[in-house]
């Protein structure tokens, strides 16, 4: 079994693992941050555009939703559930990640899980948030695309109206399902098209190509539909598969995209397209394939000058961090100043699938703030 020192041990020897659970971190998020920036973090008006709504799924409802839905589970409790989110690749994470979610089957689960991540968001100053769902798997156990949108969507509008929280909601294929699964997916999803404002692609990238959704996105957008494309970081031809996203399909964003970095080439491209990345620290924070030195992925894009925003993936498997925690650990490993966290948080307001009059006023109301704690 992996333990937390065998994996410590394993990263001091220059392993090649590209991303690490969160348990394999020693310190508290806010440890040896000034308790000034710990306490800007925590008032900062935020976005949030790259959170798996299935990857907010908690353990703890995850026991809740097993019961009401008359499901076993195979967990003594929840701290044996916990202790088995341990992985150590892209793969290895989607398999407990795709597990987890099995017990989503009703109308209702879709509610309680937005309406928690929303509540939670919500309490960390997140104003504002495009979150994805992976619905060719619910469909797979036969849970209609109808009770997946309208439960989400419920918790939108109650999670609004009772909290203030904004938010709207990107349809990702699951790129490793054939083509002709993400197809049927997006055609079941388009009568309820209102309550979408992008599609997006996730799952195992490793044969699968940002290509092979060319058809899936032309007709998103027909549909008046943004796109945006995971290009998680260390993949096998990641530097070919953000150009296509970024100069073929030209997507609206990418999620994660670390790897750019190492083509001067394509980060003037993305400059000049104005392109905002979706950047995971916690799942992707590190270059390692193929290079001696770790790089750092959010100092090395903001030093290119890309246009980075920072969200929290999938925190129910990443020992529960949210986006405070997540912008609290970007500050001691990737040395980010105030400065550096108000470019980030502008970014994301700015990054908005909203109309510009929206925009501008969720921006006001972070300026309002900066003025206010200068
Ligand atoms: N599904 C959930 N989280 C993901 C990630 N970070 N990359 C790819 N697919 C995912
Ligand atoms: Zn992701």
């Amino acid at each position: 079994m992996i333990t937390r020192r065998t994996l410590m041990a394993g990263l001091t020897a220059a392993t090649t693992l590209a991303m690490l659970p969160r348990w394999a971190y020693a310190a508290a998020p806010a440890e040896g941050v000034d308790p000034a920036l710990v306490t800007f973090i925590k008032g900062l008006p935020k976005t949030e555009y790259h959170v798996h709504l299935e990857g907010t799924l908690e353990a703890e409802m995850k026991f809740a939703l097993a019961k009401r839905n008359g499901l076993n589970l195979p967990f003594a409790d929840v701290a044996a559930m916990k202790a088995s989110y341990q992985y150590h690749d892209l793969p290895s994470f989607l398999a407990i990640y795709y597990d987890g979610m099995k017990v989503l089957l009703r109308e209702q689960d879709f509610y309680d899980l937005a309406y928690a991540y929303l509540a939670k968001a919500a309490s960390q100053n997140v104003i504002y948030t495009e979150m994805f769902f992976d619905p060719q798997e619910h469909l797979k156990r036969g849970v209609a695309m109808e009770a997946v949108i309208m439960g989400i969507t419920r918790a939108r509008r109650d999670a609004e109206a009772k909290l203030g929280i904004r938010s709207q909601l990107i349809l990702c294929f699951v790129r490793d399902l054939t083509a002709e699964s993400a197809m049927a997916a997006l055609d079941a999803a388009l009568p309820f098209k209102q309550h979408l404002v992008g599609v997006g692609l996730d799952s195992d990238e490793a044969g699968h190509p940002p290509e092979k959704f060319a058809a899936h996105f032309a007709k998103a957008r027909a549909n008046g539909l943004h796109v945006t494309a995971h290009c998680d970081v260390d993949q096998v031809d990641t530097l070919k598969n953000i150009r296509t996203a970024l100069v073929d399909l030209k997507v609206d964003r990418i999620d994660h995209g670390g790897n750019i970095v190492q083509s001067p080439e394509l980060v003037a491209i993305a400059k000049q397209r104005g392109m905002y990345f979706t950047v995971c620290p916690t799942f992707s924070g590190t270059l390692r394939r193929g290079i001696a030195q770790p790089v750092d992925v959010v100092r090395s894009m903001l030093d290119a000058g890309l246009k980075v925003t920072i969200s929290s993936d999938d925190p129910a498997y990443m020992a529960s961090e949210y986006i405070n925690e997540v912008l609290l650990r970007a500050v001691s490993r990737s040395k980010l100043t105030r400065a550096d966290l108000a470019g980030i948080a502008r970014n994301g307001f700015e990054a908005a699938w909203l109309p510009a009059a929206d925009k501008t006023a969720l921006l006001a109301r972070l300026e309002a703030y900066l003025a206010s704690v200068a």
